[in-house]
């Protein structure tokens, strides 16, 4: 089924499959001032975008007939509740003087929206919660390649949107990028899905020794908490700022059906790049107790629970990564990355026969467990 929630992807955030760009212009991780901040201009510019979520959403229940059987029916796509894109900036947004110094809860630091909008220099809102970033890290390297911190954040905590890097072990991270490098490693998304282009253009011109000094700094950080999963039968209805969900003002809600949406409970400090902020993820109820039974004892026996190579709390083991206490978006991507195709790396291949065998709501019950034990 090609789903028809294609129609509500704002043309001007979205390329052709296959086609990626590394100006500043093709995605924007802010694409728009810090306008969470303040009144939104509710309900005029709000409620045209939450009527196309109502009418997507609507659309998007019942997917499972897009994503390819166990079979190897042609590789189809991910339901696009997968890849939240963000809504074009509104043009009557206040606009916020950029040279206004903001602040995040907990941190001495200050930076203004100019400075946060400068992808050659990873905000350090929590300067003691890391090792001194290595030079790509910090600042990357102009003009392709943007600090690896501005996205996956200084520390490594990483955001919905990208991955959690801390703690992963250095061999496996200068593979993924190699992965991302040789087309061995794409994006599910339904269609080009910028931070996923971003990461896949800079990879190409990244240096060896870059990423290995990348790779070496982020494999000794330590993984935080970053997300809290909920289950729930209903969930408030959603707008995207910078590639993840966040509440419309208001207080409605909607069902959430069989879908898993991570939320930005602050928007303006997702905005802000704070990476002490807490995602929170919505689950069909029961979601934890089912994932938890495939975790531990697979759907066709122990060789394809997830204890057996992650490890019994799901921390990794050896160059297998940890999948606990990560983005429960992130992991379900990279389920359906592997089940669609578009993520073949040779170390990828245990996983294969691992997600032939699950549903759509099999993988949201078992990230949904990953993502709720501690990292
Ligand atoms: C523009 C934002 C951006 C920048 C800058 C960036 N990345 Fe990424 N990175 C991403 C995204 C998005 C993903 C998730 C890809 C996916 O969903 O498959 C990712 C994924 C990764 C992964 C895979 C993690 C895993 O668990 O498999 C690694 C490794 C990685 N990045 C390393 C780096 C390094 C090293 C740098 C700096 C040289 C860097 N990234 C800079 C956006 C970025
Ligand atoms: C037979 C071994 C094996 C089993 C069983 C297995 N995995 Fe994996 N998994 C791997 C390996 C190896 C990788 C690393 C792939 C790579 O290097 O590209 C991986 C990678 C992943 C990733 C991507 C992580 C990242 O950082 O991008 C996710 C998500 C994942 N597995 C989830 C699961 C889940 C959920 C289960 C259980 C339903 C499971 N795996 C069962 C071996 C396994």
């Amino acid at each position: 089924m090609k789903p028809a929630v294609q129609m509500i992807i704002a043309p001007d955030h979205r390329l052709p499959v296959g086609e990626s760009r590394t100006t500043a212009d093709l995605i924007s991780d802010r694409p728009r001032p810090l306008y969470t901040r303040s009144v939104m201009p509710f309900p005029a510019v709000v409620l045209p975008f939450a009527f196309l979520w109502i009418a997507a959403t609507t659309v998007a229940y019942g997917v499972e007939g897009s994503v390819p059987d166990s079979k190897g029916n042609a590789p189809a796509t991910a339901p696009e509740w997968v890849f939240p894109t963000n809504t074009p900036a509104p043009g009557d947004a206040p606009v916020h003087d950029p040279t206004t110094p903001l602040h995040v809860p907990g941190s001495r630091a200050t930076y203004t929206e100019a400075q946060l909008a400068d992808r050659f220099s990873a905000p350090g809102w929590f300067p003691r919660s890391h090792s001194a970033m290595p030079e790509i890290v910090a600042y990357g390297r102009k003009p392709d390649i943007y600090a690896c911190g501005y996205c996956h954040t200084p520390a490594g905590q990483g955001r919905p949107e990208n991955a959690s890097l801390a703690g992963l072990p250095a061999p496996y991270i200068i593979q993924q990028v190699a992965d991302f490098k040789s087309g061995a490693r794409r994006s599910a998304s339904p269609g080009s899905f910028g931070p996923v282009d971003l990461m896949i253009s800079l990879a190409a011109h990244a240096t060896d020794a870059e990423v290995a000094s990348a790779a070496a700094y982020f494999s000794q950080q330590h993984p935080l908490p970053r997300v809290r999963v909920v289950e729930s039968d209903r969930v408030p209805r959603s707008r995207v700022v910078g590639w993840v969900y966040a509440a419309v003002p208001g207080g409605a809600d909607e069902p959430l059906g069989d879908r898993l949406l991570e939320f930005a409970p602050d928007p303006a400090r997702h905005e802000e790049r704070d990476d002490a902020m807490k995602y929170v993820t919505y689950v069909p109820r029961g979601s934890l107790q089912r994932g938890r039974a495939i975790a531990m004892n697979g759907l066709s026996g122990p060789t394809t629970a997830c204890v057996t190579c992650h490890g019994n709390t799901l921390q990794g083991v050896g160059l297998v990564p940890r999948i606990a206490g990560r983005s429960p978006t992130y992991l379900i991507r990279q389920l359906f990355a592997f089940r669609n195709g578009v993520r073949t790396g040779s170390n990828g291949q245990p996983m294969l026969p691992v997600v032939a065998g699950l549903t759509t709501r099999g993988m949201i019950d078992v990230v949904a467990y990953a993502g709720s034990l501690r990292p």
